[in-house]
């Protein structure tokens, strides 16, 4: 059974990779409290005295506005600095180092598919904090296995994300006005998991690639499109009124298109299936 230490366990990713994944490997998981990442010395001296055999890395700062102002610093010291430390450890010690990038790094217009080779050009600090790191990554570890992700949602009730954010609204208002301008795909954090399951299971063919992960789709989606899906699937008639970026002013930019093309023998499964399994889950645990 293979031995993963993962890190930011508390996370809503890491969350669903130990719940799905702990069957099948040895997962030694840390949260912030236990394996603070910004503690070089510590880290080093935890993961050589566990030797893992990979390190699966789910400690971000995910705060995309925050990292605009107050948090900027927090963001390049976490995202920037200490994943590449990370890294730099797990090629000392000759373990496996897989860690979670995003389609924020790319700026968004190319107005169709990113492939793993793209350009890419941040538009904010939290892009550019993963931006920097996936260019210091390779020069410190070659074999480092890059994934980019886009628009996470997942394990229900703990976390706020955008559906759990939609059903509370819907309890108390019937129309919405929802981004109907910014083009994306969503990821559901258990595929997530079992498409990293798969990498792990195989990771001879992934050393020092980039991987584009999010659920399928033939096209793009917006909020309003996802919205009204989340709708649909719940049976709730709520009003979704379609609206443009600019009435919803935020302190960082997002990219306008940011569809990623994903190359790999991994393909993850279409998103209203997982949307539909999602929610099901969600009523299941509430009934
Ligand atoms: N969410 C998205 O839509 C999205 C999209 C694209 C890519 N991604 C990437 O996917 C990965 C997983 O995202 P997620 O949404 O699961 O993130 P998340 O829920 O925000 O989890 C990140 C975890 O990292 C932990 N952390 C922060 N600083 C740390 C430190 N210094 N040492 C140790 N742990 C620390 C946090 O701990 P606390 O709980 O103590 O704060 C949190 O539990 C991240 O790399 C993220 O950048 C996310």
């Amino acid at each position: 059974m293979k031995k993963i230490l993962l890190t930011g366990a508390n996370g809503m990713f890491a969350t669903d990779f130990i719940k799905y994944c702990s069957s099948d490997f040895e997962i030694i998981w840390f949260d912030r409290m236990w394996l603070d990442i910004t503690n070089f010395e510590t880290s080093k001296k935890i993961i050589s005295e566990i030797m893992p055999d990979i390190i699966l890395n789910a400690a971000a700062y995910t705060a995309v506005d925050d990292a605009e102002d107050i948090g900027k610093l927090k963001n390049f010291e976490i995202n920037t600095l200490w994943v590449y430390h990370l890294g730099k450890i797990s090629k000392e010690l000759n373990i496996d180092f897989i860690t979670i990038s995003t389609d924020y790094v790319f700026d968004g217009q190319k107005k169709e598919w990113y492939a793993e080779n793209d350009i890419q050009n941040p538009i904010n600090e939290y892009g550019m904090s993963k931006y920097l790191w996936e260019k210091l990554a390779w020069e410190e570890n070659k074999n480092t296995i890059i994934i980019r992700t886009s628009w996470l949602y997942g394990w229900w009730k703990k976390f706020k994300n955008f559906v759990n954010t939609m059903l509370k609204l819907s309890k108390t208002r019937n129309e919405l006005k929802v981004v109907n301008d910014q083009f994306w795909i969503p990821t559901f954090t258990k595929d997530l998991a079992f498409a990293i399951w798969e990498i792990i299971e195989n990771i001879w063919d992934f050393r020092g690639k980039i991987l584009h992960f999010s659920n399928s789709s033939e096209n793009a989606i917006t909020w309003f499109d996802f919205t009204r899906k989340i709708f649909e699937i719940s049976e709730k008639n709520i009003h979704v009124i379609p609206c443009s970026s600019s009435d919803f002013q935020t302190k960082a930019k997002r990219p306008q298109f940011s569809l990623l093309k994903n190359n790999s023998n991994i393909q993850l499964r279409n998103w209203e299936d997982w949307l539909k399994n999602y929610l099901n889950t969600l009523q299941q645990e509430n009934e």
